[in-house]
């Protein structure tokens, strides 16, 4: 298969790049070549290229810089997936377009499943919402793949802050332990979107790692895998105000995979597997 990736210098492009790169032809699309905000030079990736599929994972991805720059936020997330799903309904492009856990408010009790109303409390949340809405718009048989507390070689990540962190040694590192999600690596993602791409999935489609856990608990879980022996003590959201709100919950159920018979790996798997690869000094 062809495949083009929108965002390929970013963290999770370039582990598509790496993994997809093996059995596929890509071409990876970022700045300044291709600028999804100009449909001009997306057009001639398109018809230079001719990709079976798009896998488009350029965004505005820092949650509490969207709080203060709503405009940017919303031109890039919004009416940039908007340009790179039309690109794929001219050129006969399938699509799967990343999103996020952040288009859920937060408040459940139980892991979001694809079928639940969105609810975003961020200007990130709403304005990757809106591209969710422009990319089945555009073109109805994209698929959206939501994903959540990503990591991936090179980072920045936030098991990328807390290898460094531990590190540097100190008293214990207080880390928020009342938000809830599903850390994920972009080795399974990539998984996720290979199956995806492979079965033809269509629609919303949540791909997180299994399991759930607090920021504290991957905190301590990365400095126990790294050997660091800095101690982890749990406080709370309050403790730590951020332009942005957290949401309490933002775990994600995979039903839709689980449905095709796909199975995303544990946290804590994915996690040990990365911690080995990314931080194992010779
Ligand atoms: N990171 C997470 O925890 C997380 C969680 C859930 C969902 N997601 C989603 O996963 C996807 C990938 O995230 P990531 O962390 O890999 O993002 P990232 O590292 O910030 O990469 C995004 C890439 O897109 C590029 N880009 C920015 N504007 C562009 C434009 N106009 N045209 C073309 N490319 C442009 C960026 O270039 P510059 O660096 O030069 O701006 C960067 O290389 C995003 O859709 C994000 O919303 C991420």
């Amino acid at each position: 298969m062809k495949i083009l990736v929108t965002g390929a210098k970013g963290m999770l492009g370039r582990t598509l790049l790496r993994i997809l790169g093996r059995e596929h032809s890509i071409f990876p699309a970022d700045l300044p070549e291709t600028d999804i905000l100009d449909e001009k030079t997306l057009d001639a990736a398109f018809a230079a290229f001719k990709p079976d599929a798009a896998v488009h994972c350029a965004a505005f991805t820092n949650v509490d810089r969207c709080e203060s720059e709503p405009e940017a936020a919303f031109r890039l997330n919004r009416d940039g997936t908007g340009n790179v799903a039309r690109a794929c309904a001219k050129h006969s492009s399938r699509l799967v377009a990343i999103s996020t856990d952040y288009v859920f408010g937060g408040d459940s009790d139980v892991p979001y499943r694809e079928s639940d109303r969105p609810a975003p409390r961020t200007v990130y949340g709403k304005s990757k919402l809106a591209g969710e809405e422009e990319a089945l718009a555009a073109l109805p048989s994209a698929a959206i793949l939501r994903i959540a507390w990503l990591y991936g070689a090179g980072g920045p990540s936030f098991v990328h802050t807390m290898a460094k962190l531990g590190a540097a040694g100190g008293p214990p590192l207080k880390v928020v332990d009342d938000q809830r999600g599903n850390p994920t690596s972009c080795e399974a993602v990539a998984s996720a979107v290979s199956f995806i791409l492979g079965k033809g999935i269509e629609g919303v489609v949540h791909g997180t790692c299994e399991g759930i856990c607090s920021w504290f608990d991957l905190a301590r879980e990365t400095f126990s895998l790294l050997g660091i022996e800095r101690a982890v003590a749990p406080c709370t959201t309050a403790e730590f105000p951020r332009p942005a709100p957290r949401p309490a919950n933002s775990a994600l159920e995979n039903t839709v995979l689980a449905g095709a018979g796909f199975e995303m790996p544990h946290w804590k798997d994915a996690l040990k597997e990365f911690a080995r690869n990314e931080f194992s000094r010779p």
